[in-house]
């Protein structure tokens, strides 16, 4: 016998009420009770988003909103900065180049975030940009960019959009839309929501919204005014994911029980003692100046091939946590601790990192990281 552990940034695990939640008898989705569940599911998600604006949920993995905000908010031949910092990066990048949008990629070294200063230079050397594409959360590379500061570039300019793939950042720490400026925001159910993968949800600004009225770009699916119209009548514009947005339902309530403050300081809680587990084993983080509270990753030390060790980790004790990708690829591992995660999900992972370092001969004492991780998650107690 084998128990496992999903310890992955996405899909992560899923609570056990919100599985029978979603596991209650189908039921059709153009009822009143159906509507019911839709429509406050709609309303908690703008507490969770910090917003005032619709959010739209979409049945669709992550990567359809991103594609929806290409689609609704531009037209081809648009220009827009791209902050290329990891496969995510590169991802709003690629969808624009897709639909015609002209992209100016601005790269930054894996592992650091954008510099707000680099990005208004590029603002102020070229009007015609008309947005800012970015990560809150870079997931491969765990870099947490400064979403803040980048908003207050854009929010004073007309021609400016700021476009925030949230996807490992909405319900992990702060990013309140309204608050800060943020022009359209995503997110996915795999993530933060502690769902299956299958929902993704995208708030529009007003500024945003205006915008969309002058894309010259198609779209069919992924149609946000459709959308917008539909949720005024607490419905969807094509049969939703009736038993995700079952589970979400459940999961947004929770969220407002615990309080967003307190959800992010949880995460925030967990991801201090991680990274304190790592740097007491002598880790090197690969995001050590910005890292982000969704996910940490440590390079992998010397002499050991960072795919077995995560190979070893999965296979042998029964611990998934994230590899490498790209540049990184056998180099580094990643855990996650986003969601449904708390206090002895890491007490989990830092042993069994520790167990995986010893297996693969490196000279670690066991404890170290566990003990490290304990002073900090004793926080809460
Ligand atoms: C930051 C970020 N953006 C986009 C995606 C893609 O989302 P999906 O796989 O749900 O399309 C992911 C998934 O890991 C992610 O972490």
């Amino acid at each position: 016998m084998k128990k496992r552990y999903l310890l992955a940034p996405g899909p992560t695990p899923v609570p056990e009420h919100v599985a029978l939640a979603m596991a209650t008898p189908m039921i059709h989705h153009r009822t009143p009770q159906f509507s019911k569940i839709f429509a406050e599911a709609a309303q908690l998600a703008k507490y969770m988003f910090q917003t005032e604006q619709d959010v739209l949920i979409l049945a669709s993995t992550g990567t359809g909103a991103m594609e929806s905000c290409v689609t609704n908010l531009f037209s081809p031949g648009d220009k827009l900065l791209v902050i290329n910092g990891g496969k995510f990066g590169e991802r709003w990048g690629k969808i624009g180049e897709t639909y015609g949008m002209e992209i100016v990629w601005h790269n930054v070294d894996w592992g650091q975030a954008a510099d707000p200063k680099k990005i208004k230079e590029i603002l102020d050397g070229d009007p015609d940009i008309r947005a800012v594409m970015v990560q809150a959360c870079e997931t491969s590379t765990t870099v947490a960019h400064p979403i803040e500061e980048l908003a207050k570039l854009t929010r004073d300019r007309d021609n400016c959009l700021l476009v925030v793939d949230g996807i490992t950042g909405v319900g992990v720490f702060e990013l309140p839309m309204d608050k800060w400026g943020i022009d359209a925001l995503v997110t996915g159910s795999q993530k933060a929501l502690a769902l299956p993968p299958g929902l993704a949800m995208v708030a529009l600004s007003e500024k945003a919204w205006a915008r969309a009225d002058e894309s010259k770009c198609p779209k069919f699916y992924f149609d946000l005014k459709k959308e917008r119209k539909n949720l005024a009548n607490d419905t969807s514009a094509y049969t939703p994911a009736v038993s995700l947005v079952t589970g979400l339902l459940e999961v947004l309530k929770g969220f407002k029980e615990e309080g967003i403050e307190n959800v992010h300081k949880r995460h925030n809680r967990l991801a201090r003692a991680t990274r304190a587990g790592g740097k007491a084993l002598g880790l090197q983080m690969i995001a050590p100046d910005s890292p982000a509270d969704s996910t940490t990753g440590f390079f992998v030390p010397e002499g050991i091939d960072g795919a077995k060790f995560v190979k070893t980790l999965r296979d042998e004790f029964g611990v998934t946590m994230a590899g490498g990708q790209d540049q990184w690829k056998g180099k580094i591992f990643r855990v996650a601790h986003l969601g449904y995660f708390d206090t002895f999900d890491i007490i989990l992972a830092m042993s069994a990192v520790e167990m995986a370092l010893k297996k693969f001969g490196h000279n670690v004492q066991l404890g170290k990281g566990v003990a490290a991780a304990q002073e900090i998650l004793l926080e809460a107690y």
